[in-house]
């Protein structure tokens, strides 16, 4: 069975961690900051902060601005559900917005309509890798005066035009899963260049106390939502590799396009006019009139696991039972939710791997 993905890790990543546990000081440390450090350099922000994952990373984004009960927030429809069930856990309203069928990632046009008198702040999702359209979408946050809040679990190094993903917008947040480019088994980060927002994370993530002396005074009622320095040794070692991670992926999902491009009744992930995809997933779209389930359950008898995209929000029993969505309401993010499939992509796949995932597609897609 080729499996969905595998973590790169080697012997660094246990040097690095040895390094944190003879040191007996395993809550977040100095491999944290080491981390934090890397990140910032690598995106060129000014702040960066490890969190315990990217939806607590996206949870503490939205404090920091002090989104509340009442409040609206515009969520890219298509995406995994953390993104919107955070702006939930506030009191406030998720606004679900349709995405771009080419890039799946929001559409500036439907989240300019769906911007009210209470909408507070955008979260748009960098889709499997692939960074959304920011020049429209922070041109039309800046007429309505919001915050943007990327949702770039997926984009570790990935460039809009030439600029890194998390040094766009007002912050941005990172998840180091296990299904990301790099990972820390759990974990993520918040990025920002606003030094009063920074101020506001770094207490808050932490219980909101502030060290005065020998003892800490607590100014907030914080959260723990630190990453242990057991998990920012793997990320240092992880980072390290990043710039090679990307490189090979990139290469490895053009690799793989070229023998997939003759295939009936699927389309190929493309690289955007901005450039820069990573494909942390490599997903691919099928035709309207092809069960999208049965591709996958027939690549899994021909020894390929895949998995779909994403979620379209809006489909999920819970949006429907809150907020009213009808099923295939949010059209373009319905499509992706239903025809969309992740095929596995990674460094350790080799160009034979490559070969027989596109011939059991091929395979699969003519008899579909
Ligand atoms: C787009 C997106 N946002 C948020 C998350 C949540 O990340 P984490 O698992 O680090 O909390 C994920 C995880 O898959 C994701 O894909």
């Amino acid at each position: 069975m080729i499996r969905l993905n595998i973590p790169f890790t080697d012997e660094r990543e246990l040097e690095e961690i040895s390094k944190v546990l003879s040191t007996g000081y395993l809550t977040q440390g100095p491999k944290t900051v080491e981390f934090e450090q890397l990140v910032a350099d690598y995106i060129g922000c000014k702040y960066a902060f490890a969190m315990s994952s990217c939806t607590t990373a996206l949870h503490l984004a939205l404090v920091v601005l002090d989104i509340k009960p009442g409040d609206e927030v515009l969520v890219a429809d298509f995406t995994f559900p953390a993104t919107a069930n955070v702006v939930v856990q506030l009191g406030a309203t998720p606004v679900l917005v349709d995405i771009n069928l080419e890039t799946l990632t929001i559409d500036p046009e439907d989240m300019r309509r769906k911007i009210t008198p209470r909408t507070r702040a955008v979260i748009p999702v960098d889709a499997f890798g692939c960074a959304a359209d920011y020049d429209p979408i922070l041109a039309i946050a800046a007429e309505h005066n919001l915050p943007v809040i990327e949702d770039a679990a997926t984009a570790i190094g990935t460039k809009y035009y030439d600029r890194y993903c998390g040094n766009l917008s007002t912050m941005g947040c990172f998840s180091f899963h296990p299904r990301k480019v790099i990972t820390t088994g759990e974990g993520g980060m918040i990025t920002t260049n606003d030094a009063g927002l920074a101020e506001r994370i770094k207490l808050l993530r932490s219980h909101g106390g502030v060290r005065t002396g020998a003892w800490f005074q607590y100014e907030e009622a914080g959260f723990n939502y630190r990453l242990s320095d057991v998990l920012g040794a793997i990320g240092v070692a992880q980072m390290k590799k990043l710039a090679w991670l990307v490189e090979r992926k990139r290469q490895m999902a053009n690799s793989l396009s070229e023998r997939l491009s003759e295939i009936p009744g699927i389309c190929i992930p493309s690289e955007p006019k901005w450039g820069g995809h990573i494909y942390q997933s490599y997903v691919i779209l099928v035709d309207e009139n092809i069960n999208r389930d049965r591709v996958v359950e027939d690549m899994k008898a021909g020894g390929i696991e895949t998995t779909l995209g994403t979620y379209a929000l809006h489909d999920q029993p819970y949006y429907q039972r809150m907020f009213g969505y009808k099923p295939g309401q949010i059209v373009n993010s319905h499509a992706a939710f239903t025809r969309t499939i992740t095929l596995p992509l990674y460094p350790q796949l080799s160009e034979a791997d490559l070969d027989v995932i596109a011939r059991t597609l091929k395979a699969v897609m003519v008899q579909s």
